[in-house]
């Protein structure tokens, strides 16, 4: 057993993740995003972005676990979209419910916008409802689609990516992001998840290293990494925030 599993916070999350997939399988409970609707729907205000992202922390940290940005990894994504401004453009890979997309748009002026790529059709529906209710709808758009099909299509220049799909194609997708020329000067790329525990827990999905090399090893980039935990758990986490720059 890798020995990043014994540390004592990791092995307390580890088994919160056993013992809710243990009890999911023989209670056969719902598919989690309608779950995580329903839940937002009775306890959230309409139109509060607040009390909706307030509603999915409680969710997450009382019921099921949820792979949302979570509070603590969320304010140092805002931090740095705070420093970059409010008028920005987001592309962000992965949306799960919402989150962190319902996030980063209630810091955004009605000129900035959040464009969220999500491969899986049940989550992608469900979180467009979930920021409809919380009032979000004008400035944020869902795709529905994998990113490997959907960043050739896109048009936009981003100020800021957010990472934060399956950590394999962290990479692969960084490449065509820049192909298509979808960053500019200054852009930020803030890659979620590139610990070591989800990489030794999560498998090849959780795999980050190549990525790390690439924006680590590459002149384009300058890097900051920062430790930090694991949304709704003390268990080890980092996030790779990198700025792109044109001028190399
Ligand atoms: C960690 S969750 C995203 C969490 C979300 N950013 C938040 O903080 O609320 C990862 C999501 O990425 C989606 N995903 C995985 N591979 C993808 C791909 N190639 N294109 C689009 N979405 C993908 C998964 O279905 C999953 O919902």
């Amino acid at each position: 057993m890798k020995l990043i599993f014994l540390k004592p916070q990791n092995l307390k999350f580890i088994l919160r993740i056993f013992v809710e997939n243990f009890f999911s399988k023989i209670f056969k409970r719902g598919e989690i995003s309608g779950e995580v609707k329903k839940y937002v729907f009775e306890n959230a205000i309409r139109n509060n972005p607040d009390s909706v992202l307030k509603a999915m922390d409680n969710f997450a940290k009382n019921r099921r676990f949820l792979m949302n940005i979570g509070d603590i990894k969320g304010s140092l994504l805002i931090n740095q979209l705070k420093k970059i401004g409010s008028d920005l453009t987001i592309l962000e890979l992965g949306c799960f419910c919402g989150y962190s997309a319902i996030l980063m748009a209630k810091n955004l002026t009605k000129f900035g916008k959040v464009v969220s790529l999500e491969v899986n059709k049940t989550y992608a529906r469900n979180a467009l409802e979930i920021i409809k209710y919380a009032g979000l709808e004008d400035k944020i758009i869902v795709i529905e689609g994998s990113s490997e099909k959907i960043i050739g299509t896109l048009r936009y220049r981003f100020d800021l990516v957010l990472l934060d799909h399956w950590k394999n194609l962290y990479k692969r997708d960084l490449i065509a992001i820049e192909k298509r020329g979808l960053l500019k000067n200054g852009s930020i790329i803030f890659a979620d998840n590139v610990g070591k525990l989800i990489s030794a827990l999560a498998g090849e999905r959780g795999y980050s290293n190549d990525y790390l090399d690439y924006v680590r090893n590459n002149n384009n980039y300058t890097n900051i990494n920062i430790k930090t935990y694991l949304e709704y758990s003390m268990a080890e986490d980092e996030v790779e925030i990198s700025t792109y720059s044109l001028d190399y």
